[in-house]
């Protein structure tokens, strides 16, 4: 079998040399081109299995050379690039692969990395093979979200935990959104760095499309991919404004993520403001979580009127009675007469379990799934994908 042909495209010398010898000791063949011009013609006669882009070039810039490249390319042929960027700079990040990048590393970076983004890259494209499987097949396209009837209910935990199980054991491809834009911790819940792309990136962007998506979205170890929320509260203000001017481009993101993944399971914060009522309506159905207390009760009244009075149909709405055995003088039986109607779900309290795996940054579900709150979470999302996966054989969910 010929060798993987990698083409190196930067103008440092000294780069050139790691990359020449790190990457023949791997068995790639290697050929280098010292700018970005110069790139683009390589390119195109030797035809390689991947690209190594460097960024600030004379002649050519990294992100003009990378547009040309993809601009000359065969339907179906598309050869993955990694951009080697100065910074890890978000908007510079994305510059890239919105010229078409597929992936990028910071330097200075260790060579180990650079080969392991590599082989990644490599077997993801099948060898700069043609794509089409991932595209052509359909997903269930749900669009589920959890609200809480108060704070610190539970929430971010049962988005969380339910996604990884609709992701793992239930083998969905899921998306995890993180719409509490001022204070969205998922950052912290999961483990993850501050530098990565989120929302804001998303929904600024003019031109987004379903591959730009995918590279703005971080993948877990859990399987999961999300879409996380803006690293600060100023940036949060930006989502904020760009949904209301226009509710397009937030629809646009929620069409591109069903069309992608079977579930996209969006946690959202407390306020009932245009963001979140824009997310309620698109919802296929709507999670509200609640503990057994006199307040939350009281607010989940609340929340249901206000469903009703915007036309919402019954089953949009179901209640998720988390901590169910905790005791706090209302039972369910309680719970369910003052509200009139009944809950639809029990999750149940297990105070070490949810402790540990929120200071470790390893949810419960990943950590310990068959633990009593593993086991709880997990026949909520089995039983959320039995009903939404069999109201998918109907064309389309009514909305409203
Ligand atoms: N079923 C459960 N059993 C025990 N503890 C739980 C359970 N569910 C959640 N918790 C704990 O309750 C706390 C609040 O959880 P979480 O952050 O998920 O709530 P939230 O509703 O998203 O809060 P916020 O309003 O801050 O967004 C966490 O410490 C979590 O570990
Ligand atoms: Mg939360």
């Amino acid at each position: 079998m010929a060798a993987t042909k990698v083409l190196v495209i930067d103008d440092d010398l000294n780069i050139q040399r790691v990359l020449v010898f790190t990457l023949k000791q791997e068995g790639f063949e290697v050929h280098v081109a010292s700018d970005g011009q110069a790139g683009v013609e390589m390119a195109g006669s030797i035809d390689p299995d991947l690209i190594l882009m460097d960024v600030a070039m004379p002649r050519l810039d990294g992100y003009e050379a990378t547009q040309q490249i993809r601009a000359a390319e065969h339907a179906g042929r598309r050869v993955p690039i990694i951009m080697l960027t100065a910074e890890a700079d978000v908007e510079q990040r994305v510059k890239g692969l919105r010229a078409g990048a597929d992936d990028d590393i910071v330097k200075p970076f260790h060579p180990l990395e650079l080969i392991a983004r590599i082989k990644a890259l490599l077997a993801r494209s099948g060898s700069g093979q043609p794509r089409k499987a991932d595209a052509e097949k359909t997903t269930l396209g749900r669009l589920v979200c959890f609200y809480g009837a108060k704070g610190g209910v539970g929430t971010t935990t049962m988005a969380i935990n339910s996604a990884i199980a609709l992701a793992g054991r239930l083998k969905r491809k899921t998306a995890l959104v993180d719409a509490n834009l001022q204070f969205g911790d998922m950052r912290v819940f999961l483990d993850l760095g501050l530098d990565s792309s989120s929302i804001v990136n998303a929904i600024s962007e003019p031109d987004l499309d379903a591959d730009l998506l995918k590279k703005l979205m971080v993948s877990h170890r859990s399987g999961l991919e999300l879409l996380l929320a803006p690293p600060n509260p100023e940036s949060a203000d930006l989502v904020v404004e760009r949904q209301r001017s226009d509710p397009r481009s937030l629809s646009h993101i929620l069409a591109l993520m069903r069309k992608a993944y079977d579930y996209t399971v969006i946690d959202m914060a407390k306020s009932i403001d245009d963001f979140n009522l824009q997310l309620f309506d698109e919802a296929d159905v709507i999670f509200v979580v609640m503990t057994a207390d006199l307040s939350c009760l009281k607010n989940v009244r609340l929340v249901i009127e206000t469903m009703e009075s915007l036309g919402y149909e019954r089953g949009k709405i179901q209640l998720v009675l988390n901590r169910s055995n905790a005791y706090t003088g209302i039972n369910v039986d309680n719970a369910e007469s003052a509200l009139g109607r009944r809950i639809d779900y029990q999750v149940i309290n297990e105070y070490r379990g949810a402790i540990s795996a929120l200071n470790s940054g390893e949810p419960f579900m990943s950590s310990r799934p068959d633990g009593p709150l593993g086991q709880s979470v997990s026949k909520f999302a089995a039983e959320l994908d039995a009903k939404l996966a069999a109201e998918s054989d109907k064309p389309a969910l009514s909305r409203r």
